[in-house]
């Protein structure tokens, strides 16, 4: 093995416990996947069950062999202990998150945002002309474009003398780089009417580019949901959208999540959460809005302090 800093760095720590396995990749031992699970539990409450070992072994298998790592012992050293630990718990975000998303994605609840709940933030903000809203786990950026079109169409010739602040964050660093980009494959469009293609894209090849009366509306930023004080430091927002992750979280960490939501949202806000996940009663203050598809929740006027 070379002895480049980064094997120097990795080498020096044990690597007892590793399983050969036949495909000639370092296979994780059972030890060494309940370690790097807590790993990324402790940093991001990103939750693997003992089921999906598999899914870390495979995402994980293709950086030991670039790292020129002999096994998983050694990984976890180096994530944990080198010089370039940082990095490398980017490098691993890149790698085991999943960043599946579409524009338009769930329309009929983002119906629900465009006819009821922008058209009521709209006119409660009408004196300061100001909306603020953050797509929280935006991956590679299709959520907080979509929000942008909607605000985008739904303002129509007023949106200069407004105020519009709509940022995606997430913590893959690689999904927020193709945000930046927003170029996009048909993929990406499979939800998406052919009208707002037509309206908001500009095909180049395979690839459909956004248009640049929307890319401007959206800025991008690096954040981890677990990083209270990250979220705090952006302020209060009108609308909240936290699709789709918290089902890689367990109960404590959503519960950590939802309440730091409850925290950042302003007292006529609205939180809308993927379709197949839900807040209980008791676990944060939030009420679900009765509207058949949104699950969207709201503060329960009065509260102001989040359940801890
Ligand atoms: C399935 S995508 C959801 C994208 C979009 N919200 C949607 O519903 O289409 C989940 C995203 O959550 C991000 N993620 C996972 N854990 C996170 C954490 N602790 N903090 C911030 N983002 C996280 C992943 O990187 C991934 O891009």
């Amino acid at each position: 093995m070379a002895t480049s800093p980064i094997t120097a760095a990795a080498s020096a720590a044990p690597s007892a416990g590793a399983p050969a396995s036949t495909s000639g990749k370092a296979a994780m031992s059972d030890a060494q996947f309940h370690q790097l699970a807590k790993i990324i539990y402790d940093r991001a409450g990103i939750h693997f069950a003992p089921a999906k070992k598999y899914v870390l072994e495979s995402r994980l298998a293709h950086r030991l062999s670039e790292l020129e790592l002999e096994d998983f012992s050694q990984y976890i050293s180096f994530l944990t202990m080198g010089p370039y630990q940082t990095d490398e718990f980017q490098e691993m975000f890149n790698r085991i998150t999943i960043n599946e998303t579409s524009f338009f994605r769930n329309e009929p609840q983002l119906d629900v945002f465009e006819k009821k709940v922008l058209p009521e933030i709209i006119e409660a903000r009408k004196s300061t002309k100001r909306l603020r809203i953050w797509s929280a786990a935006c991956s590679t950026g299709e959520e907080p474009y979509t929000l942008a079109m909607l605000v985008h169409r739904t303002l129509g010739v007023r949106l200069p003398d407004w105020r519009i602040e709509i940022l995606g964050t997430d913590i893959s660093e690689k999904a927020l780089e193709a945000a930046s980009e927003a170029r996009y494959t048909e993929y990406a469009m499979r939800t998406t009417n052919p009208m707002v293609r037509t309206r908001y894209f500009k095909q180049d090849g395979p690839y459909f580019i956004l248009s640049d009366s929307i890319k401007p509306m959206v800025n991008f930023e690096i954040l981890n949901l677990k990083d209270r004080l990250a979220a705090k430091r952006h302020g209060t927002w009108d609308v909240i959208f936290c699709r789709n992750v918290m089902i890689y979280f367990d109960d404590p960490m959503k519960k950590q999540v939802v309440n730091m939501f409850a925290d950042q949202l302003a007292p006529d806000g609205y939180l809308f959460i993927g379709h197949s996940e839900t807040i209980r009663p008791g676990e944060a203050p939030f009420e679900p809005m009765p509207w058949p598809q949104a699950f969207a929740y709201r503060k329960p006027l009065g509260s102001t302090k989040p359940v801890m």
